[in-house]
């Protein structure tokens, strides 16, 4: 009783206050149809709390219910919606004409009945951060007066509507957020747009050309989306526009030249696109631009020298394209420079000393070029604020006077010629990323570096060197630590108070945060940690291949597996694969290649819905393929190596069926698959793996992302060849050779075309070739020597250029390039192989794995080029050479 009355006194005091304020203002009453257009919307939509926006910067939730406060009482106050929270009316005819119901935790659909589209005067509609989930609705078309729109992040689906062409008003347009799909077409026409942001849909198809009429436009973006084609040249004619975001996208052709007559600009950003070309000279124009990103595209030739011209440029960003020549010494002018990325080209010559001026730069990365010249730390005093200096992987030296005090947080000291760890580093105390790789830095490591920023550092790169011990202990904050190529060496490793094992020790399970593991290719001996287990919480790469390594490999962590990529392969590791492995779901390379594990193939590994590749190469794997019926099973499987073991039954078939990954071609070719780095800037820890294609090992130091084979080589896999494998149609390199196989050479085959090696050499094939296996236009070898096969060699195509070698063993085969003609066929009986040829042959049924893993001569496949050495369609030429190089070597 007392509580109500107390509300009551409450509620009039109010009323008084808002009365008097009313009449103070002379505000008109708002209209009854609107003021139950809002009532219903109020009752169309739940408020769901926790799906509320956040604050930004300090990530606690923001709600505001508005509409929650929404009266339909009939109390004179309360019912004039004019007053309600979020709603504006015009001061003069009391009519509704903006409604900001941002973060208002509204959830529900809109549909064109909504009632807020029979607010036809609205000129401003803001429901961002809400939840819809829905299309927007064409109905939207009706508030033919809308000036401001806001809809970001709002869970909005579909196209843009086509009525959204009606709003011939609109000013500012805000999508961004959503998962809208389809074109932009409907914005067209909308000519006195000034502000457009479209980030973070997955819109697609051209951006119509007339983009270039919305002469008002200053705020473009379409940042994030699916945007395919050319930048229109008619963006030259948006002369007011101040800010130009198109990065991450699918943009082609080259930049327009007329992109220089926006000298408003501010900031244009293209990066991350397909685009090519050389970069406008035009864009020198441009004086107002304080940021300028043209990153990650496939821009050649040299930075214009009117790039000296943008004076007031802050942040440059032309990494990870193909530029070349020099360093244009006019950029020297660009004395507000904080942000200066050139790094992943091609530039040469010396870093031109004007550089070195630019004393504002904080963030300077010139790595992974061609520089040469000899460079002197200090010259980079000038600038007092450089904390992030990456000069790693170019032809430089590196001169380190031992007085430098400049405090570096980033430092990118790889492949700079250093023989010694750099006394500088003493001071430096603030350090969480140091890259010293691949520089002549021989023997122990001095016990002082072991006192670096031990606070702080994150990152250590010491790969590649010809260190012989190493003590990690120190630094607790390591997240990735690179060790691989040196010359670690059993006992010694550890250098402070541990000379236990042998082997790793098990300090290196105190770093508690640590992502990533190399220490590949050294001389570690003795066993892994088991203590490793309690890494794999936060282990995403571990990568321990080409040591010594013997005994188990660890399990890992029971109930929480974060690890992506484990590499173990060319060790001596020996016993059955961690059953654990089941919990990390997050695999997506597998490479226990080259060691001795005994074990049967474990089938739930299929089960790792993200696991790209499945390397078991060379162990005692064993047993028949068992396959789950009816799952999902290696969805995203792009290369099984299952050579070298003692497989045995039929071929996987059902496996066949199912191994998507392989049967539909991958979008985005130009990708390779590998792990990005969480903190060094721009680096990847790529997938590197060896396979034996072509008869080499190829040593891969990056795996494109559409490489796809199925190695089962030497194992006991008997049957014939099933059909289900015509499905893999975007298999490149199938080999089957050396089981024992039999049946016919089936035609289906003939539905790999993409198929560039095919070996099924040393079966007991039989019957004729099939002559729809000359369909297989992008075959480079094909080996079916040592089974039965009988009959005429086809002729065409591809068959025209195979060998001798591709068909030996086989005595009921005729025609070129055999001597034996096919009028002879009928009077020569097919036969097993008997010859003296077959016998060194070593049909290796009955392989031992513990001594036999094949040696093949190797060659470093690296980087782009080479890498694309599968790839027809991209560099034929290369290919054929390169095919036949290896022909050579393998005599
Ligand atoms: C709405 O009006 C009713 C009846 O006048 C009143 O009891 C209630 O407190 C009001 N709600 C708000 C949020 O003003
Ligand atoms: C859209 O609304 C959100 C939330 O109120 C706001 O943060 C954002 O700045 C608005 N966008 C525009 C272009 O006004
Ligand atoms: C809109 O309202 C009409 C009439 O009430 C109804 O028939 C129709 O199904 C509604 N449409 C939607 C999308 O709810
Ligand atoms: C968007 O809608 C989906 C599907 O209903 C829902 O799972 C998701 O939580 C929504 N996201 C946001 C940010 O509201
Ligand atoms: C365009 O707006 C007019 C009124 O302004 C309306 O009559 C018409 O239905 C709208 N068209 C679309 C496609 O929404
Ligand atoms: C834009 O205007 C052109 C020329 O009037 C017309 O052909 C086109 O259909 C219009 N586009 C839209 C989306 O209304
Ligand atoms: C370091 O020493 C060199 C010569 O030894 C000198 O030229 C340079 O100015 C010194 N730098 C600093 C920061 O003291
Ligand atoms: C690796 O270690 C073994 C034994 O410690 C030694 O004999 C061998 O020379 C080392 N190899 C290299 C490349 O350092
Ligand atoms: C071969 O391809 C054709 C056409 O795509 C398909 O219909 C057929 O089933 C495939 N055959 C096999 C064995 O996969």
């Amino acid at each position: 009783m007392e509580k109500e009355s107390l509300h009551f006194s409450y509620m009039i005091l109010l009323l008084t206050i808002v009365a008097s304020h009313s009449l103070a203002s002379t505000q008109p009453r708002c209209h009854e149809d609107e003021r139950s257009a809002l009532l219903e919307f109020k009752t169309t939509f739940f408020t769901k709390k926790h799906m509320c926006c956040y604050n930004f910067f300090s990530r606690a939730p923001v709600e505001q219910a508005k509409i929650e406060s929404w009266n339909a009482s009939t109390g004179k106050t309360q019912s004039d919606c004019c007053s309600w929270a979020g709603v504006e009316c015009d001061k003069v005819s009391g009519h509704v004409i903006g409604l900001d119901l941002s973060c208002s935790c509204l959830s529900g659909k809109v549909n064109s009945n909504t009632s807020i589209f029979r607010l036809l005067r609205l000129r401003s509609l803001n429901l961002a951060f809400n939840d819809f989930n829905c299309q927007i609705p064409a109905a939207i078309g009706n508030l033919g007066s809308l000036r401001d729109l806001n809809f970001s992040s709002s869970n909005f689906t579909g196209h843009i509507p086509y009525s959204l062409s009606n709003l011939t008003r609109l000013v500012n347009l805000e999508l961004s957020e959503n998962w809208l799909i389809g074109t932009i077409r409907p914005l067209e026409n909308l000519t006195l747009l000034t502000d457009v942001d479209l980030t973070g849909n997955s819109l697609n198809g051209v951006i119509p050309s007339s983009f270039g009429n919305m002469s008002k436009l200053e705020y473009l973006s379409l940042f994030d989306n699916q945007f395919g084609g050319e930048i229109p040249s008619s963006f030259g004619h948006l002369s007011h526009l101040k800010v130009l975001l198109l990065i991450s996208n699918s943009l082609t052709g080259e930049i327009p030249s007329s992109l220089g007559n926006l000298v408003q600009l501010e900031s244009l950003q293209l990066g991350r696109n397909k685009l090519i070309g050389r970069i406008p000279s035009s864009l020198g124009n441009l004086v107002q631009l304080t940021r300028l990103g043209l990153l990650e595209n496939q821009l050649v030739g040299e930075i214009p020298l009117s790039f000296g011209n943008l004076l007031e440029l802050n942040y440059l960003a032309l990494y990870s394209n193909q530029l070349s020549g020099e360093i244009p010494s006019s950029l020297g002018r660009l004395t507000q420079l904080e942000y200066f990325y050139l790094d992943s080209n091609q530039f040469q010559g010396e870093i031109p000393s004007t550089i070195f001026q630019l004393q504002s730069l904080t963030n300077l990365h010139l790595n992974s070029n061609n520089l040469s010249g000899t460079v002197n730390l200090d010259a980079f005093s000038e600038a007092k604020n450089l904390r992030s200096l990456v000069l790693s992987s170019n032809k430089l030296s590196l001169i380190v006077e031992t007085n430098i005090t400049h405090q570096y947080i980033y430092l990118g000291l790889g492949s700079c010629n250093l023989n010694s760890f750099p006394e500088f580093l003493q001071v430096q105390d603030n350090l969480q990323e140091l890259d010293l790789s691949y520089n002549n830095i021989y023997g122990q490591v001095p016990e002082w570096f072991l006192n670096v920023s031990t606070e702080k550092l994150n990152y250590l790169n010491l790969s590649g060197n010809f260190l012989t011990s190493f003590a990690l202990d120190p630094w607790k904050k390591l997240v990735t630590v690179d060790l691989g190529f040196n010359k670690l060496q059993g006992s010694h490793y550890f250098i402070s108070n541990n000379r236990l094992s042998g082997g790793i020790s098990p300090l290196i399970c105190n770093l508690s945060s640590i992502q990533l593991i190399d220490f590949s290719d050294n001389n570690l001996t003795g066993s892994i940690p088991q203590c490793l287990s309690n890494l794999s919480g936060t282990l995403e790469v571990m990568s321990l291949h080409s040591n010594n390594f013997i005994g188990k490999i660890p399990n890992l962590n029971a109930n929480f597996c974060m690890l992506i990529q484990i590499d173990l392969s060319y060790n001596k590791l020996q016993g059955p694969l961690p059953r654990s492995l089941r919990n990390c779901n997050n695999l997506e390379f597998l490479n226990f290649g080259n060691n001795h594990i005994t074990d049967v193939f474990l089938s739930w590994l299929g089960s790792l819905l993200s696991l790209k590749v499945l390397i078991l190469r060379c162990n005692g794997f064993h047993g028949l393929i068992k396959e789950q019926a009816d799952k999902i099973e290696f969805p995203m499987l792009q290369i099984v190596d299952l050579s070298q073991n003692i497989f045995s039954g039929s071929l996987p078939s059902g496996y066949f069926k199912r191994w998507t990954a392989m049967k539909v071609s991958e979008t985005n070719p130009s990708s390779y698959i590998g792990h990005p780095i969480a903190f060094y800037p721009g680096s990847t820890f790529d997938y590197s793996m060896s396979v034996i294609a072509k008869g080499i090992q190829m040593n891969y130091s990056k795996i494109q992302g559409y490489l796809t084979l199925i190695d089962l080589s030497s194992n006991n896999f008997s049957g014939v060849i099933p059909e289900s494998i015509g499905n893999l149609k975007q298999l490149e390199l199938l080999n089957l050779s050396n089981n024992i196989l039999s049946g016919p050479l089936p035609p289906f085959l003939a539905n790999l075309t993409n198929l560039e090696e095919l070996d099924l050499s040393q079966n007991q094939l039989s019957g004729e070739i099939p002559l729809e296996l000359t369909q297989l236009t992008s075959l480079e070898v094909f080996n079916v020597s040592y089974n039965r096969l009988t009959g005429p060699i086809p002729q065409s195509w591809q068959f025209a250029t195979f060998e001798n070698n591709s068909y030996k063993g086989n005595s009921g085969l005729c025609g070129n390039p055999l001597s034996r003609k096919c009028g002879d066929l009928k009077a020569s009986p097919p036969s097993s192989p008997t010859s003296e040829e077959d016998q060194d042959s070593g049909s290796a049924v009955e392989l031992d794995w513990k001594i036999v893993c094949m040696g093949y001569a190797s060659g470093l496949v690296n980087g782009v080029a080479l890498g694309n050495y599968l790839i027809k369609r991209r560099a034929q030429r290369l290919v054929k050479n390169f095919g036949r190089r290896k022909q050579r070597q393998r005599r």
